[in-house]
C-alpha cells in the first residue's frame, strides 16, 4: 500500500481520494478551506476508512509516496505548491490534475521535476475509466511508468500523452466539437436545441463504441479525405472564443450556475443533470466492452502508425 496525499478537497480531489481509499491505500487530504476539508473527509469516512485530513500542508503530506494535486486551476498557485511539495518530499511522485495548464510550467520550480507528472482524471473520477498521464518537458520515463502502473492497479485505464500540449488529448477533441457547436448557433445555422438533438442522436450514440479514427477506417479513408476536402474549409477555425460565448458570459448568463446560458436552468435542474449523467455513464460502463482494444472478435487492434 502507498500513502497518498490529495491536495485540494473539492469536487475532483474528493473523488480521486475516494478511488485510492477504496483500493485500500491510506489517504490524507489537505485543503486551505477547513470547511471544504471537513466535508470531504466526513463524506469519505462514511464509506472509506483509511482517510484523514489536515489544513496544514506539511502535516497532510508527511510520509506520502504520492501526492495528487487538485487545487483550483491557477498556474501561480500550482507552481508554488509544487515548489513546496518538492522541498517537503524529496522522493515522492508528484502529480497534478490540471485540466489545461502546462505540466512543465507547474514543475518549473521543483529541484527534481523529473518526478512531476500530469494525471488528468475526468469527472466523476470514480466512474470515468481514462486518466491521461501527461509527460511534461522534465518528466522522467520512470515517473510515466510508475504512474501508469499505479493507475492500472486501481482499475483505471491510463493513457500516455507524450507531449505537454494544452488540453492534452481529451479536452482538445472535446473543445474542437464545442467550438463548432457554438459557431453553428452564433451564425444562425440552427438552434442550441438542434445541436443537442443531433449530437445526442447521431455521433453521441456511436462514440462510446467507435472512436473517430476507427470510424474513419471503417467508412474508408478515401471517403474521409473527400469529406475533409469539402467541409474543413467551412469549419470554424477561430483562434479565440466566439463572440456569442463572450457576450453570454459578460451578461452573467454562465449556464446552469446562474440559471441561464444556451438553455434555461430552473432551480435544482443542475443537480438533476449531474445525477442523470452519472447514472448514464454507469449504465454505459456496465454494458461496454471491458478491454481497451474493444473486445468483440474482429475489432482492429493493430497500431501501424
Ligand atoms: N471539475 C472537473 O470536471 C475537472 C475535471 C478534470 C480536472 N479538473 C481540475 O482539477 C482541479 C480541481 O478542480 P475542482 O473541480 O475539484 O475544483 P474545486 O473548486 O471543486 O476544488 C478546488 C479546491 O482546492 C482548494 N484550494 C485552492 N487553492 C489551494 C491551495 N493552494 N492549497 C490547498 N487547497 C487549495 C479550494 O479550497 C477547493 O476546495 C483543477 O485543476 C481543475 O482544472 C477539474
Amino acid at each position: 500500500m502507498l500513502t497518498v496525499a490529495v491536495v485540494g478537497a473539492g469536487l475532483m480531489g474528493r473523488g480521486i481520494a475516494g478511488v485510492f481509499a477504496g483500493a485500500g491505500h491510506p489517504v490524507r487530504l489537505h485543503d486551505v478551506d477547513a470547511d471544504a476539508l471537513h466535508r470531504a473527509v466526513d463524506g469519505l469516512r462514511g464509506s472509506e476508512r483509511p482517510v484523514d485530513g489536515s489544513t496544514d500542508l506539511a502535516t497532510a503530506v508527511s510520509g506520502a509516496d504520492l501526492v495528487i494535486e487538485a487545487v483550483t486551476e491557477n498556474l501561480p498557485a500550482k507552481r508554488d505548491l509544487f515548489a513546496r511539495l518538492d522541498g517537503l518530499l524529496p522522493e515522492a511522485l508528484l502529480a497534478s490534475n490540471t485540466s489545461v495548464l502546462p505540466v512543465s510550467a507547474i514543475a518549473e520550480r521543483a529541484t527534481r521535476p523529473e518526478r512531476v507528472v500530469g494525471t488528468h482524471w475526468w469527472n466523476p473520477p470514480h466512474l470515468v475509466p481514462v486518466v491521461e498521464v501527461v509527460r511534461g518537458e522534465y518528466t522522467g520515463e520512470e515517473t510515466m511508468e510508475r504512474t501508469t502502473d499505479l493507475l492500472a492497479s486501481l482499475g483505471k485505464l491510463p493513457v500516455r500523452v507524450e507531449r505537454d500540449v494544452p488540453g492534452f488529448v481529451g479536452n482538445r477533441l472535446q473543445h474542437a466539437l464545442w467550438r463548432e457547436a457554438v459557431a453553428l448557433v452564433e451564425h444562425g445555422v440552427c438552434t442550441a436545441e438542434t445541436v443537442e438533438t443531433v449530437v445526442r442522436n447521431t455521433i453521441g450514440l456511436r462514440l462510446a463504441a467507435m472512436g473517430p479514427l476507427e470510424n474513419a477506417d471503417y467508412v474508408g479513408l478515401d471517403l474521409t479525405l473527400a469529406i475533409h476536402e469539402a467541409v474543413l474549409p467551412a469549419l470554424d477555425r477561430s483562434p479565440a472564443p466566439s463572440r456569442l460565448l463572450r457576450d453570454l458570459v459578460a451578461a452573467g448568463d454562465v449556464g446552469a450556475k446562474s440559471g441561464r446560458g444556451f438553455f434555461t436552468w430552473p432551480h435544482g435542474s443542475r443537480e438533476r443533470a449531474g445525477e442523470g449523467l452519472a447514472r448514464h455513464i454507469a449504465r454505459q460502463l456496465a454494458t461496454a466492452p471491458d478491454t481497451p482494444d474493444g473486445g468483440p472478435d474482429g475489432r482492429p487492434t493493430g497500431h501501424p502508425h
